[in-house]
């Protein structure tokens, strides 16, 4: 976890995780409850290619989407205090984390593997678990993904036996905690 010394309240807050972590959903309680607006990269790229994510891989490859991820991260304009819902594969491009650490508070919804993949393969539009074996490929990215999210994140959230609204009164809280700590002079370790 990265110490936060400076975790402002005026700071925009992005979500990250696996795919089936839950970010769309709960970013979406968090809107109601802060006001704040929300972006989504997945709907940035979408929009952009006038294509859905699976047809943006099939007909453009994933290099191209990824190109295009870090491109909306790029021109986000977040000194407006916002939201940010992010692919599981963001942490996967150096410009996307220094983008995100450098402007944001990091938080990362885990679960454990067997209820992320659950999730995950509920709908057909992950591009990546169109494989002959999707249980060995989600395991395979997830053993890659962890430890990145782990290193660049101000907050973890455990979702496996939460409701999107309690993960998202639980980041809240996080939040209030950590401002708190901002304001006492000594340096707290996020958790
Ligand atoms: C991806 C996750 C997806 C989407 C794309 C690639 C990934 O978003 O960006 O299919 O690499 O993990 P979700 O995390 O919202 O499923």
């Amino acid at each position: 976890m990265r110490y936060s010394s400076v975790i402002g309240v005026g700071k925009s807050i992005v979500l990250i995780g696996m795919m089936g972590a839950g970010k769309s959903f709960v970013a979406d309680c968090l809107r109601h409850r802060t006001g704040l607006r929300l972006l989504d990269t997945d709907e940035i790229v979408a929009s952009k290619f006038g294509l859905s994510i699976p047809e943006i891989f099939a007909e453009h490859g994933e290099k191209k989407f990824r190109e295009a991820e870090t491109e909306a991260l790029r021109r986000m304009q977040i000194e407006e205090q916002t939201i940010i819902v992010t692919g599981g594969g963001i942490v996967l491009r150096k410009e996307n984390v220094e983008i995100l650490k450098s402007q944001t508070v990091i938080v990362w919804l885990d679960a454990d593997e067997k209820t992320l993949f659950a999730r995950a393969s509920r709908k057909l539009n992950r591009p990546l678990l169109q494989t002959k074996n999707p249980r060995k490929a989600f395991s395979q990215i997830h053993d890659a993904r962890r430890p990145l999210y782990a290193s660049i994140a101000d907050i973890r959230v455990d979702t496996s036996v939460l409701t999107d609204e309690e993960v998202a009164v639980a980041i809240l809280a996080k939040f209030r905690r950590m401002n708190a700590k901002e304001k006492s002079p000594i340096q707290a370790k996020a958790s």
